[in-house]
């Protein structure tokens, strides 16, 4: 019996003492249940109003994605930012990876350089993926190739992909040939939000380079040097926010505003359309006063209208396009005003003048008539006393 008990002690003794051992382990790892997670946070967070489970490895400098193939299965967010890894390998979550709860992706910050076309496997789940600040390479380059159009066909359910100062700097023409390929052959079906901003974009090998994201809501191309509306938005049947601004245009043509409207105007729409123009070299001239006229009239939403500038030329200075208009008109009606006021000053000096000239005429003409008044109140005046 006490035997018996005693024994039972020392295997209860034994039991705690090897718990303890693997909570501590299991503390140690920050609760991301692995050793190659060990540098990272892990633990349930609320997000986007919910409670999430985060995985947050920030500025752990790893550099190397190995650590990525033993995510807990129950993780919603990823973030793995500001780490060095240049080249994100082929089933960067591993061949077998089974992260059907995962969410958010964020490896912003990470200088990659290169993308394989099958590094994303396995992430029919995630909704929104951030790629910001990194020097991704997309085009052919001497013998190696870059161009992976598929990199992101496998985010089926994708909704918001954050490409801001995304790419290698200088390959803006690469950049702009390669993302008509990559949307193509992406089937991003379901894309409600892309940011591509900051990216030294000048001009699309296709106009239609987004015409096969046919769910696009907001499209954010600020920041770069777009010269005109130089693609298709009449496809993006959706298209609520289209920010355009601090880039080059100079001008927005008839046709341009045309566009907008019919966009804007089109039967199946529920939802405004937003325009962003702002900081922007629109030059003063027949299109810049076109641009205000339209602005005022049109369905089309413009972000702080009253704020837009175009660039004088000739004086080197930058003019605010709404007190530019105004200040005509009312330079315009000043103008008439004085003329009028000048006409009339004439009239009435004429009118002097003639009636001076000819005081006596105009008097025995006028007497007759004055009489008649007279005699006519003096009449009255008698009537309304008999009375
Ligand atoms: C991830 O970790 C970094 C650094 O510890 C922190 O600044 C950031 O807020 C964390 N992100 C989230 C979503 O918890
Ligand atoms: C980006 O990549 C280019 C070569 O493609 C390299 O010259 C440059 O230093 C890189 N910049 C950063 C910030 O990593
Ligand atoms: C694109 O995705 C939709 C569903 O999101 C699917 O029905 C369709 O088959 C896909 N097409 C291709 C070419 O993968
Ligand atoms: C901006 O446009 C002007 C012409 O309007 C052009 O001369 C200039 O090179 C452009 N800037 C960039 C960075 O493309």
């Amino acid at each position: 019996m006490y035997l018996n008990c005693a024994s039972m002690m020392s295997q209860a003794t034994k039991f705690l003492i090897v718990a303890s051992i693997l909570f501590t382990a299991k503390a140690r790892i920050n609760n991301c249940e692995d050793k190659l997670l060990e540098l990272c946070v892990c633990g349930n967070q609320y997000i986007d109003r919910a409670t999430k489970f985060v995985v947050n490895c920030t500025d752990t400098g790893f550099t190397n994605s190995d650590m990525l193939m033993v995510l807990p299965k129950k993780t919603n967010v990823l973030i793995f930012t500001g780490n060095h890894i240049s080249i994100l390998p082929v089933n960067i979550f591993g061949e077998q990876a089974d992260l059907t709860a995962l969410e958010v992706i964020d490896m912003s910050n990470n200088g990659i350089t290169e993308i394989k076309g099958k590094t994303f496997h396995h992430v029919g789940s995630v909704r929104r993926l951030m790629l910001n600040h990194n020097n991704i390479s997309i085009a052919e380059e001497d013998d190696r190739n870059f161009h992976h159009p598929r990199v992101f066909s496998n985010f089926e359910n994708l909704e918001e992909l954050h490409l801001t100062n995304a790419f290698a700097d200088n390959t803006d023409e690469e950049l702009a040939d390669d993302l008509h390929d990559i949307f193509v052959n992406s089937n991003l079906t379901k894309l409600y939000k892309l940011h591509l901003e900051q990216n030294e974009i000048k001009k699309w090998k296709d106009e239609k380079v987004f015409c096969d994201l046919p769910y696009l809501h907001d499209l954010y191309l600020g920041d770069n040097y777009i010269p005109s509306l130089n693609f298709n938005i009449l496809c993006l049947k959706k298209l609520r926010y289209l920010d355009l601004e601090s880039n080059n245009i100079s001008k927005f043509t008839q046709e341009d505003l045309d566009t907008f409207d019919k966009l804007a105007n089109d039967p199946s729409r529920t939802e405004s359309l937003t325009l962003e123009i702002g900081n922007n070299p629109i030059k003063c001239d027949a299109n810049s006063k076109n641009l205000y006229a339209w602005s005022q009239k049109t369905d089309v939403k413009i972000r702080n209208e009253d704020a837009l500038t175009c660039w004088n030329v000739k004086f080197g200075k930058i003019l605010n396009l709404k007190s530019l208009t105004e200040s005509k008109h009312a330079k315009f009606s000043k103008a008439l005003m004085v003329l009028l006021v000048v006409l009339v000053c004439i009239l009435l000096t004429l009118i002097t003048a003639y009636v001076y000239l000819k005081k006596d005429s105009v008097k025995t003409k006028l007497s007759p008539v004055l009489e008649a008044i007279t005699r006519k109140v003096q009449y009255t005046t008698i009537e309304s006393q008999e009375v």
